[in-house]
């Protein structure tokens, strides 16, 4: 992937999807941070209907997460579609984003109402996922005998 058109605090930051060593932009994908408190980034995506079904869209998705969660340090990724679109659906699925919405009739696109619906992946989940060395266990929580004596 190549870096596009912006980078700044708020806005769309996008990136071109290119095959190696060709020249030509067959995609983009990036993601949206709003303007209050930008530690989360709402994913979107296209690419040429040639190149498509081809895994390409998988790929660049999968570097985009790792990017945002790496080196943009962003706390949470959303996602969302039509949920007539089935490749976009797939595709935040198998980069690890989890459905955490379906809201009916909200999305008016072609002359008609659409379910829209909505998908999250959390730092810590992503992190889980890819480096789980990287993991701090959780604190348990105390047995009766390691509680500290009444004073
Ligand atoms: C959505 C899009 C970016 C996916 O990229 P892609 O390169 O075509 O997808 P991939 O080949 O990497 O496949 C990703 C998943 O989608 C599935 N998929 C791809 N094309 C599909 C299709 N036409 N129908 C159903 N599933 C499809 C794949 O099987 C895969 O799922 P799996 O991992 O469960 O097998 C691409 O299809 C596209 O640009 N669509 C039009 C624009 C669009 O819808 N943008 C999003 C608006 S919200």
């Amino acid at each position: 992937m190549a870096v596009g058109s912006r980078a700044e605090n708020s806005g769309w930051i996008m990136f071109a999807v290119q095959r190696q060593n060709e020249p030509s932009i067959i995609g983009e994908v990036g993601f949206f941070l709003p303007q209050e408190g930008p530690t989360t980034g709402d994913l979107g995506w296209w690419l040429n209907s040639d190149h498509q079904g081809q895994g390409y869209g998988a790929e660049a998705v999968e570097a985009l997460v790792d990017w945002c969660f790496k080196v943009r340090g962003l706390h949470r990724l959303t996602a969302h579609c039509l949920a007539s679109n089935t490749a976009s659906e797939r595709l935040m699925a198998r980069v690890g984003l989890r459905l955490v919405t379906r809201s009916v009739g909200s999305r008016w696109s072609a002359g008609a109402w659409h379910d829209e619906v909505g998908y999250a992946l959390l730092k810590d989940d992503w992190q889980a996922r890819s480096h789980p060395e990287a993991v701090k266990p959780r604190p348990m929580p105390a047995q009766d005998h390691e509680r500290p004596q009444d004073m």
